[in-house]
């Protein structure tokens, strides 16, 4: 079957699957297992995938495995990362928590990302800045793994750590700490079914949605330096929990947004 007439029956069995972009969706995993962009993709009707290979991802696809997973990467911040069941899909508004982060951190600082996951954050912090320190930690040897992977694919120079938060660092040991960690209420009735089935739950849930957020801004207070500088993500609804969590610690907090105005980033500032 040639290229073209793969997109046919793909966008019409992903249509039928109520799959949000069938055409979209077609396309990338087309061009996936051809080896080549969607552009070529589109300019060469007349390619020939590998049958079975079109139908295994297609099969998948069609139980509801995310896109990502089904093709082993996502795109972030311009960059392609390896993703697999065992880590979170990195989701665009993460971005935003790394663009706070490049435009704050003082040069040279010692950062760790805690709940490092496919190590998103931490290697395009180091590839942005090659002035940073940057270790990649979490509490998954299997996230650590991917975030090794992702390191070294982007050659970036980072170290790694598994650890609970920030067991395992020195006192006074880092300038900056930016986490996106788990912030889903295991209750939350709106989650999406298709994330709570694919995605790790170490990765989306927390008590209360900020019992993590909170356990590690209180152990933050002695492995930071002071100045120092604690950067998170957190949930729809939360930026109020999380300020409080802050202030109550020490430090100062300003709220960074999304494009639509929903607060994303809480940037905490501690100063001597
Ligand atoms: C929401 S995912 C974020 C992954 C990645 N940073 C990203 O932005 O795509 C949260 C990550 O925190 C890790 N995690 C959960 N609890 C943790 C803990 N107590 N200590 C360290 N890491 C933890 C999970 O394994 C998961 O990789």
């Amino acid at each position: 079957m040639t290229a073209a007439e793969w997109l046919h029956q793909l966008e019409s069995a992903f249509t039928d699957a109520h799959l949000d972009s069938p055409r979209l969706e077609a396309e990338m995993l087309v061009a996936h297992v051809l080896g080549v962009s969607r552009e070529w993709l589109v300019a060469h009707p007349e390619a020939m995938p590998p049958r079975l290979a079109v139908a295994a991802l297609a099969e998948r696809r069609l139980r509801g495995e995310p896109m990502a997973y089904v093709l082993g990467k996502k795109e972030f911040f311009g960059r392609e990362f390896v993703v697999r069941p065992g880590v979170l899909i990195p989701r665009p508004e993460t971005e935003i928590l790394v663009e706070c982060a490049l435009s704050r951190l003082p040069e040279s600082s010692r950062v760790a990302d805690v709940g490092t996951g496919s190590g998103v954050i931490g290697v395009t912090l180091a590839l942005e800045r090659s002035d940073l320190r940057v270790t990649l930690s979490d509490v998954s040897a299997a996230a650590l793994k991917i975030a090794k992977e992702n390191a070294e694919r982007h050659s970036a120079i980072v170290s790694f750590h598994q650890g609970d938060l920030l067991e395992g660092f020195q006192d006074g040991s880092l300038d900056a700490i930016v986490a996106n960690l788990p912030y889903v209420d295991p209750s939350d009735p709106l989650l999406d079914v298709g994330v709570k089935t694919w995605e790790p739950s170490v990765a989306l849930f927390a008590e209360g949605g900020v019992k993590v957020i909170e356990r590690l801004v209180a152990q933050s207070v002695k492995v930071l330096t002071t100045p120092g500088l604690l950067i998170l993500e957190f949930g729809h609804g939360q930026a109020i929990s999380i300020e409080l969590i802050l202030t109550k610690n020490g430090y100062g907090v300003e709220i960074e947004s999304d494009l639509a105005g929903i607060p994303r980033v809480a940037v905490g500032t501690r100063s001597g």
